[in-house]
């Protein structure tokens, strides 16, 4: 029996919290599926509209569109339709930098004042309505003000996540073409300094699209500035004009594209829109975090990432939320930061990642125990499936037996939550992220399309179309179709396996491609075989995701030298720099194993399924009768000895 089967304990919302819980009916269920389209209507009626839309949902799949002739600006909604309620004086942001004590806030007047000039400088630098900007920066305030000013002036914004190279920053700046790139001198986290304008500059080189660089000043390092091309945010910021009005945008203009891996090599530019998006996500934000109008609320993601978009940005600021924003990492300057920071700005919700539990987990609760964290009133999961174990600590040592677990499932295509608990009503099972959301509706098909209905396993699905829905892949619309709607015709292939049980209840079993759930973090495993040919050295490269107890899954590749050359420690390091350097420092393999030989089909695809039995140290490694050269097994089971 699996870890989540022989689970009995249920856990349903304390008294007290449902008592004062945003959502309290489950009538809302029923509601949102007689009438899904009334009910994202009432939802959507929360924001501001400069124009009310002419119908709320026109579907042609995979075409779709929501709020559609209705005319919205996300920033507005995110700061003026805040200060116009009375939130003015309140704290949209509390920053907390690397260091302790570094620390700064801004109200939401002053977000809205920030946003507004560098709006402005955006429109100096010659960005218009429509032009992509490309954004690499640490986790400051520059960054969500530098997302909002695009936003204001319809704008796209492309975020690169800082941890990445400069070869993929290069490369995401010119699939989307940018014209100016927003980045900073350095960024640091957990006391060292990521080279971001170096990164920077190096992407340039072949970048040709860009024509402004700003650069905020974070550490003051030194860096070289390109005259005439680049030029610091404190100066262009201190010219810059206080007002710019919202553009009025439509409902359907692009807000957002976010690079995200496929099982291809090349990152898919996910593509968000602006009505349906921030609908979603407002309403998510409200109802699954039951957010109160004093609460502090920190989510721990990386903005360059989904989860920062929609649960830092978008979906609590157009809440009028106040937002904890930190730079740095759980381990420093001491393995008590988070608990630390919690303690000291009294946070009531906090969501963060299954990995992040599982490392805490590790050390005990010695750090916990020194720190009050009586403010907690509600944990959020989110990133990967979250294990009974990690779910129950985290339920009793982080929240004391009494804050709900909201574990969340979504995607950066669906782009808001889309399977959770609603934390006032539903009974949580620890591992299972529960129900889809009312007005999400998931279903479970086999391989061959089939619906399995009621009790069973296959691969998760989403029925109809919902607001946050991706809308394409940025001028790959082949690519869309090809990737989430081939399989099944107008419904939605999200690309992890679940299981539904007795109780209708999801239980995500993680993907069914070639997909890696690194710490949270997606990595195609195509990605990394790439980076690794790229190495003169290797001749061929299978990477696969091998189960972690702390990072959920892990990083294992077996490398074939050219020249039947044997691998050394030496070697192995150098391509795991490689790999750092083609795509960033998240994506490096943990292991490498140096082999002469892969198990490959008659017609030469490689058979990971093999690999990743033979990489767990699996004895049954399955059906192997399709291998082209059967002894290739036991030519691997004796390599692996030699692993790095
Ligand atoms: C996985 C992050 C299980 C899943 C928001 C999905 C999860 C991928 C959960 C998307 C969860 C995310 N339980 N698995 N609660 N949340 N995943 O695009 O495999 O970075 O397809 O979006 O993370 O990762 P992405």
């Amino acid at each position: 029996m699996t870890e989540e089967q022989t689970r009995v304990r249920t856990y349903p919302p304390p008294e007290e919290f449902a008592a004062r819980a945003n959502v309290r009916d489950a009538g809302i269920y029923e509601e949102a599926a007689r009438d899904p389209e009334a009910f994202w209507a009432g939802r959507a009626r929360r924001l501001h509209w400069f124009r009310e839309w002419d119908e709320v949902l026109r579907w042609d799949p995979p075409e779709v569109q929501w709020f559609v002739g209705g005319k919205i600006n996300a920033s507005y909604n995110c700061l003026d339709y805040q200060v116009e309620q009375g939130r003015g004086e309140k704290t949209a942001i509390i920053w907390e930098g690397d260091e302790p004590g570094d620390t700064r806030t801004l109200t939401y007047s002053e977000l809205k004042a920030e946003v507004e000039k560098f709006a402005n400088v955006l429109k100096s630098l010659g960005v218009r309505r429509g032009d992509p900007v490309s954004i690499y920066l640490p986790m400051i305030p520059e960054l969500p003000i530098a997302m909002l000013a695009c936003a204001r002036i319809g704008a796209p914004h492309s975020v690169v996540f800082g941890a990445f190279s400069a070869n993929s920053l290069r490369d995401r700046i010119n699939d989307c073409e940018a014209r100016v790139l927003v980045t900073a001198d350095s960024g640091p986290r957990g006391g060292k300094r990521t080279p971001l304008k170096a990164n920077s500059d190096e992407a340039l080189e072949d970048a040709p699209s860009v024509e402004n660089v700003v650069v905020v000043r974070r550490t003051g390092d030194d860096v070289s500035m390109v005259e005439g091309r680049d030029h610091w945010w404190h100066e262009l910021m201190a010219g810059a004009d206080p007002e710019c009005p919202a553009e009025e945008m439509d409902s359907e203009d692009i807000l957002y594209i976010l690079y995200s891996s496929g099982s291809t090599g090349k990152p898919k530019g996910i593509v968000h829109t602006t009505g349906g998006y921030l609908t979603h996500v407002n309403t998510t934000t409200d109802w699954v975090f039951d957010l109160k109008e004093d609460d502090i609320y920190w989510c721990t993601a990386d903005i360059g990432w989904v989860t920062g978009h929609s649960y830092i940005v978008y979906g609590p600021l157009s809440n009028g939320a106040t937002v904890l924003m930190f730079e740095g990492t759980p381990a420093y300057p001491a393995s008590d930061r988070w608990w630390d920071i919690i303690e000291r700005h009294r946070v009531n919700i906090l969501y963060t990642a299954p990995t992040a539990i599982r490392a805490f987990m590790k050390q005990g609760t010695a750090d916990i125990e020194k720190h009050d964290l009586s403010s907690l009133r509600l944990l959020g999961s989110v990133g990967e499936p979250i294990n009974p174990r990690a779910w129950e600590w985290y339920h009793e040592h982080v929240g004391g037996g009494r804050c709900p677990v909201v574990d969340t499932w979504w995607q950066t295509e669906t782009g808001g939550i889309m399977i959770t608990p609603l934390p006032g009503i539903t009974t949580t099972k620890p591992g299972s992220a529960t129900r889809p959301f009312p007005g999400i509706f998931a279903g479970i098909y086999d391989d061959a399309g089939n619906e399995i209905e009621g009790e069973g396993s296959g691969n998760l699905v989403i029925k109809r179309p919902w607001p946050g829905m991706l809308r394409t892949l940025y001028k790959d619309p082949q690519r869309y179709r090809e990737t989430y709607w081939e399989k099944y015709g107008d419904v939605y292939f999200a690309g992890d396996g679940a299981r539904r049980d007795e109780d209708g209840y999801f239980w995500i079993t993680g993907r069914v491609d070639d997909v890696i759930n690194v710490s949270g973090h997606r990595i195609s495993t195509a990605e990394v075989e790439s980076a690794l040919v790229g190495h003169p050295s290797v001749a061929e490269a299978a990477v696969i995701g091998r189960h972690d107890e702390e990072t959920g899954q892990a990083i294992v590749a077996y490398v074939i030298l050219e020249g039947g050359h044997e691998g050394n420690d030496e070697m192995a390091q150098e391509l795991r720099q490689q790999v750092r350097k083609v795509i960033g420092a998240h994506a490096r393999p943990q292991e490498i194993i140096f082999t002469p030989d892969l198990p490959k089909t008659r017609s030469g695809k490689i058979m990971r399924r093999i690999l990743r039995r033979l990489s767990e140290g699996q004895e049954d490694l399955g059906d192997t009768t399709t291998l082209a050269d059967p002894s290739v097994v036991e030519t691997l089971r004796a390599h692996a000895g030699g692993r790095s």
